[in-house]
């Protein structure tokens, strides 16, 4: 059973493993950590960003809370939630990113992470969420819409990873 957990030690290999996945295959649509950075030392050293970040102490970045999504011992995709819709999770990340080790993909993985992550933000007073996603990504903006997502508009938009694209921006009210 696919459960959303706070980051844990036990799954940092199955962590690594899944971004050296979508490293090895340039999924551009999310981009997780550098799986080169992901040593022994790795979660210790890191923890306490990834605290700030819940608190918003680091400087120029929104809140967020990151979330691993496993199933029993397997380590399986991620989920991040951003608590403020400031200029950068407006035309850029969006409230919530969302993925699946690819070779779990197809099995509804996807859905029941947004499914749960959604739970997750209705914890947070909160009255909407935004997804940003890449216009080709046909298969998220399915999956956001069978979970309500609300279309508002379709907008140029230009990052690293993905280049030029037209990024839409849908709103699941909470
Ligand atoms: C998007 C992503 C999370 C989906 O994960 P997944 O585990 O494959 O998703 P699911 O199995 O729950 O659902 C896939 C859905 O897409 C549908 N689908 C598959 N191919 C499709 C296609 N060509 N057109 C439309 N829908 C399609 C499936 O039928 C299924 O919908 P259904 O349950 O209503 O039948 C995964 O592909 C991923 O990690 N992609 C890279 C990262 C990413 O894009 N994250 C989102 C950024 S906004």
């Amino acid at each position: 059973m696919l459960k959303l957990i706070r980051r844990n030690a036990i799954y940092v290999d199955g962590y690594k493993e899944y971004c050296q996945e979508f490293w090895d295959h340039d999924i551009h649509y999310f981009r997780p950590t550098n799986p080169a950075l992901i040593d022994e030392t790795w979660f210790e050293r890191t923890k306490s960003w990834y605290d700030k970040k819940e608190l918003g102490l680091i400087s120029g970045q929104p809140v967020s809370f990151h979330y691993w999504a496993v199933d029993g011992d397997n380590f399986i995709g991620e989920f991040q939630l951003r608590t403020e819709l400031q200029e950068e999770v407006m035309t850029g990340i969006g409230s919530i990113g969302y993925s699946v080790l690819i070779t779990e993909q197809g099995k509804g993985y996807g859905t029941e992470i947004l499914r749960q992550g959604l739970v997750i933000a209705r914890d947070h007073p909160l009255e909407r969420v935004l997804l940003t996603i890449n216009d080709q990504n046909i298969l998220s903006a399915h999956i956001c819409e069978k979970l309500g997502g609300v279309l508002m508009d379709r907008i140029p938009a230009y990052n690293k990873d993905e280049g030029n694209h037209i990024m839409r921006r849908y709103w699941i009210y909470l």
